[in-house]
């Protein structure tokens, strides 16, 4: 245990309930959250906390963003759901709207980000068998190593991760997995005629915030379109402003042809994601063949817009870029002997911890979290660090500081 670590009888309370009665699926840090504004979070005992995890980059907007909130609010008075049974009078606004927004001809609303992933495959298919000619059932789409698109079944399929698919079996076939950030093994791949897409993170979150060489997206790019196959761009996580531009594809000058987005399209308020696609890729599903309850309410497409809107107007790509830089910087001017890494674009960034012991990762994000700042490890020896994209340039200072006083407890 970090020396001074204690956990309040009032927060413990909060932990035996959620211990006894909700599944184990995950593994918290020991803190009991119960206000979010802005870049802080609060916890049950009044502890006042920097938040560098965001939500998994769901709160890129900040906790509680009052237009965001004020939107939600005042729709959720009005229409919350219709189903897509009837029409609504915010779903064509939104779809008008999001679709300038980001230069594609339609929309497809969903929900959670694994049931964008999902529509994303399902449309990637169809046109492979629709318009590219690939016969029934032969269908298959690139993916790399170590991804991470989501947990249902179908995705978990090509996840190359044995802690996301031990015992869940049997799986979805139709996926060649090759190595991220590998040219050669994606040019290979492509000479199977029945490949209809690549589905890639334009850096890998999950896997500890992966950033590919520069120029792997814009020859990704190229090598698609030679091959006559869709990219599919999962920007769930690096995208709405995240990595320093709107999309990480950007940073290149990269379009896909289906724009994978979730998480921040709600500025951390409800589940929000959408697919975009020109009309040759959407308009092979037809009514009926696709759907969701939720996808699409009014709700959604209020919040959805507004919470577009203030990463447009209070210019958060351009933040993140700077304080991004300046966050990189601070963390390697520490030099410290426990940092073997920090690496990232923007506020989605990681260190990698170099430690004899193997919990030096987790011990770090406890000893985060006595001196006020909320991190997670990931995958051992990672821990990722993205505050909400409003974060300023004393507050970036103060935070380094923390992390230098936190890392102590490695020595
Ligand atoms: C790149 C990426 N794709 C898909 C998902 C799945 O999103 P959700 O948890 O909303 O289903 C995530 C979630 O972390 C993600 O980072």
């Amino acid at each position: 245990m970090v020396p001074g670590f204690t956990i309040s009888e009032r927060t413990q309370r909060y932990l035996k309930l959620e211990e006894q009665y909700g599944a184990h699926n995950y593994h918290p840090l020991p803190v009991v959250l119960e206000r979010g504004e802005g870049v802080f979070l609060w916890d049950v005992d009044g502890k006042r906390y920097y938040d560098f995890l965001s939500g998994y980059s769901a709160v890129n907007q900040g906790h509680c963003h009052p237009k965001i909130i004020n939107a939600l609010v005042e729709q959720a008075q009005k229409l919350t759901l219709t189903s897509r049974a009837f029409h609504s009078d915010l779903l064509g606004e939104y779809a008008q709207y999001i679709t300038t927004y980001f230069g594609y001809d339609k929309v497809l609303p969903m929900n959670t980000g694994v049931e964008a992933v999902e529509t994303a495959i399902k449309l990637c298919r169809r046109w492979g068998y629709m318009v590219k000619g690939i016969p029934e059932n032969q269908a298959k789409i690139i993916i790399c190593a170590n991804n991470f698109h989501g947990r249902t079944l179908n995705v978990i399929s090509f996840s190359t991760d044995p802690t996301a698919r031990n015992s869940f079996g049997p799986f979805m076939p139709g996926y060649e997995i090759i190595p991220y950030n590998d040219l050669p093994a994606l040019e290979r791949a492509l000479q199977d005629k029945n490949v209809c897409g690549f589905l890639v993170e334009p850096i890998q979150g999950e896997a500890g915030v992966v950033v590919p060489d520069e120029g792997y997206l814009g020859k990704v790019r190229q090598y698609c379109t030679d091959a006559h196959i869709l990219l599919l761009a999962d920007e769930i996580q690096t995208g709405l402003a995240r990595t320093g531009a709107m999309l990480a594809c950007d940073h290149e000058q990269v379009r896909p042809d289906v724009l994978i987005l979730g998480k921040a399209l709600s500025g951390g308020t409800l589940p929000i994601a959408a697919v975009l696609a020109d009309d040759e890729v959407m308009l092979t599903i037809k009514p009926g063949e696709h759907g969701s309850t939720y996808g699409g309410n009014p709700l959604a497409c209020k919040v959805a817009m507004v919470a577009l809107q203030v990463l447009k107007d209070e210019k958060m790509a351009e933040n993140s870029a700077l304080m991004g830089d300046m966050l990189r910087h601070g963390l390697q001017d520490l030099m410290s002997p426990h940092i073997s890494l920090v690496r990232g674009k923007g506020l989605l960034n990681a260190i990698v911890i170099k430690h004899a012991n193997p919990d030096a990762a987790w011990e770090l994000c406890l000893s985060l979290q006595e001196n006020g700042l909320l991190a997670k490890p990931t995958h051992g020896d990672k821990i990722r660090f993205a505050p909400p994209l409003i974060i300023n340039a004393s507050q970036v200072q103060d935070c380094v500081k923390i992390i230098a006083r936190s890392l102590e407890i490695l020595d």
